[in-house]
């Protein structure tokens, strides 16, 4: 399948998890990725990886807490082919602790990683979107954004305000044919989840026993259902929240 074909895809927090998998998907059908994050080493490694395999991609490195790097990682996006398909909001961090434990910083922190770079980098690529007819986004969210699991406060109520701000956005722009939908993963196999996993003691046996349907949870964490979404076969799909958990429950 090249449902991509001769598009541009923006993905942030392509140098590993799950967003270089779904960089390295959007490649495969035909995208040009253009693989964003923090790290850039990482994020060249995939782009490397892609180009190596027969894709299109380039890497650039950004931290899009602030608003500057977001604006400079559209504008430089938009100048390979002067178009922007699709954008993949998927970089994210995860500060945990309860409303006591969690410094001002980790607050202000997971909000300005989850939440305000969306803000920036929507409001850069959108009226490139409305220039050429239409667009697609599609926000990562998380299933503990809309069922909150204990001892995240600052991660769960950022990525319920990116469930929020998805189905605004998606209200806001579907006159321009702009689609913005968002994933809701559960817990998925990346280094944040073996993060977390140290950080209280424990390894996820626990959570691969609850997960039967798929007890690795290596690929579903957004791949295939963000390739979906960026799709022509969702086209009636604006402002889902969609949730990715193998029917795991929230612990
Ligand atoms: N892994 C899970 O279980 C899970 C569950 C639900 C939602 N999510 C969400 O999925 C997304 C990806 O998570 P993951 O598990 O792959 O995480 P990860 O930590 O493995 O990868 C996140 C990537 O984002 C990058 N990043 C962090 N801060 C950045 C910044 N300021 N600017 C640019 N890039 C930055 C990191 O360098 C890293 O490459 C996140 O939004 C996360 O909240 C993950």
């Amino acid at each position: 399948m090249q449902r991509f074909e001769g598009q541009v895809a923006v993905v942030t927090g392509g140098g590993r998890g799950i967003g270089s998998g779904i960089a390295r998907r959007l490649a495969e059908e035909g995208a040009l990725v253009v693989i964003s994050d923090v790290n850039g080493d990482a994020a060249g490694a995939v782009a490397a990886e892609i180009v190596t395999a027969g894709g299109s991609a380039i890497a650039i490195a950004a931290d899009i807490s602030q608003r500057e790097p977001c604006c400079a990682l559209i504008a430089e996006a938009f100048d390979q082919k002067k178009r922007i398909d699709i954008l993949v909001n998927n970089a994210g961090i995860n500060r945990r602790g309860n409303l006591l434990s969690l410094s001002d910083d980790e607050w202000h922190a997971s909000f300005a990683v989850n939440l305000d770079s969306m803000f920036y980098l929507c409001r850069a690529a959108i009226p490139h979107m409305i220039e050429a007819g239409g667009g697609v986004i599609v926000n990562t969210a998380s299933q503990w954004g809309l069922h909150p699991a204990p001892n995240h406060i600052a991660y769960n109520t950022s990525k319920a305000a990116v469930a929020a701000f998805t189905q605004n956005l998606a209200r806001d722009y579907a006159p321009h044919k702009i689609r913005v939908n968002a994933v809701c993963p559960g817990e998925i196999h990346t280094p944040m989840l073996e993060a977390g996993g140290e950080a209280v003691g424990t390894d996820d046996r626990r959570s691969r026993q609850a997960c039967s349907l798929r007890p690795d949870r290596k690929a579903e964490g957004g791949r295939r259902p963000v390739a979906f979404l960026a799709s022509d076969e969702a086209a009636f799909m604006c402002g889902s929240l969609v949730e990715i958990t193998g029917a795991q429950a929230v612990a």
